[in-house]
């Protein structure tokens, strides 16, 4: 890796993320639930800037209407200061770092915004400090702060198992058409985790007993293989959904409207609130975009799959 002059800025991006497919196991005993999750990264951006400093410090902007940044803690649990600080111990770097994140990745929204900016902290410091760790050494990192983490480092598209971090790169081709429709709130991931427990246990009696190692139906990596979006709309699923539901029941309203506009499908992203569209083509994704705009939702547009966190040339 190459080095870098003092006061030079280090600029990174890494996108967030869609499960097209989320199937959730038993509860472990760390807390954590076997998954299998079929990922895909998209066009949505945290572009992370690091400057030298004695201290870790980040601070945040955003040009995308929809993104409330109030909620964004600044102090040492935010995780792109976690992810700096991790870093900086395993390789042995004694000063701190100064970051600037551009937001474009709903926040709280169940699409990974938090893991990007690990994952571009992580490159961004990389390289700023020289570090001459290896990529795999960073996802190791990178699966320390987060589920989702390494998966922002690797961007394309790919299977999760274990926490959804033991990833395998899955084979894709074309582009998929989304239509975001962010919520003006936030869900706690493990709130709705918990609310999926609470379902389970609720409801013993009359479910079939939760797959202690759930996988990831064929048919997903068939239409993503394909790039083809009306098989991938048969297929999508998420054990998230009906918990997230369960905690925001307006979110059904905002399924049916996408669904009603030409959406191929649609599903609650992750662990929500925010609704990803999948559309058959760019014209219909445009046409749903201003139809859901007209309800004065807010809504982006992104295209999948994209790379994983990289350096920027400014
Ligand atoms: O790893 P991350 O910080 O993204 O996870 C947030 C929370 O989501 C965890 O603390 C846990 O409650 C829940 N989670 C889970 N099983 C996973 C991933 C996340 O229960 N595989």
């Amino acid at each position: 890796m190459t080095s870098v002059a003092p006061s030079t800025v280090v600029h990174t991006r890494a996108p967030g993320k869609i499960n097209v497919f989320l199937a959730v196991g038993d509860l472990q005993d760390d807390g954590y639930h076997e998954l299998a999750t079929a990922y895909q990264a998209v066009s949505l951006y945290e572009d992370v800037r690091a400057r030298d400093s004695d201290e870790f410090t980040v601070r945040f902007t955003s040009t995308t209407a929809g993104i409330d940044l109030s909620g964004v803690p600044v102090d040492d649990t935010n995780l792109a200061i976690r992810a700096a600080k991790l870093l900086a111990k395993a390789a042995g770097y004694r000063g701190g770092v100064e970051l600037s994140i551009d937001k474009n990745v709903p926040v709280a929204g169940g699409m990974g915004g938090g893991s990007a900016d690990a994952a571009a902290t992580l490159l961004a410091c990389d390289t700023l400090w020289n570090t001459g760790l290896s990529r795999d050494e960073l996802q190791r990192l990178g699966a320390q702060l987060g589920a989702d983490v390494p998966f922002a480092l690797m961007g394309g598209t790919a299977i999760g198992t274990g926490r959804g971090d033991e990833l395998s790169p899955a084979l894709a081709q074309g582009t998929f058409q989304w239509v975001l429709a962010l919520a003006d709130f936030g869900l706690s991931t493990p709130a709705v985790y918990s609310e999926l427990d609470q379902h389970r246990l609720r409801h013993q009696a009359d479910i079939s007993p939760v797959v202690r190692s759930p996988r990831v139906d064929s048919a997903v990596l068939q239409a993503l293989r394909a790039g083809d979006p009306a098989r991938l709309a048969d297929v999508m699923y998420n054990d998230l959904q009906a918990p997230a539901l369960h905690l925001e029941p307006g979110l059904a309203a905002v399924l049916e409207l996408g669904e009603q506009n030409g959406a191929l499908a649609g599903m609650v992203s992750g662990s929500g609130p925010t609704v990803a569209f999948l559309a058959p083509d760019l014209d219909a994704a445009l046409e749903l975009q201003l139809a859901l705009g007209a309800t004065k939702l807010e809504v982006v547009r992104a295209t999948g799959p994209v790379h994983g966190a990289r350096l920027i040339a400014d």
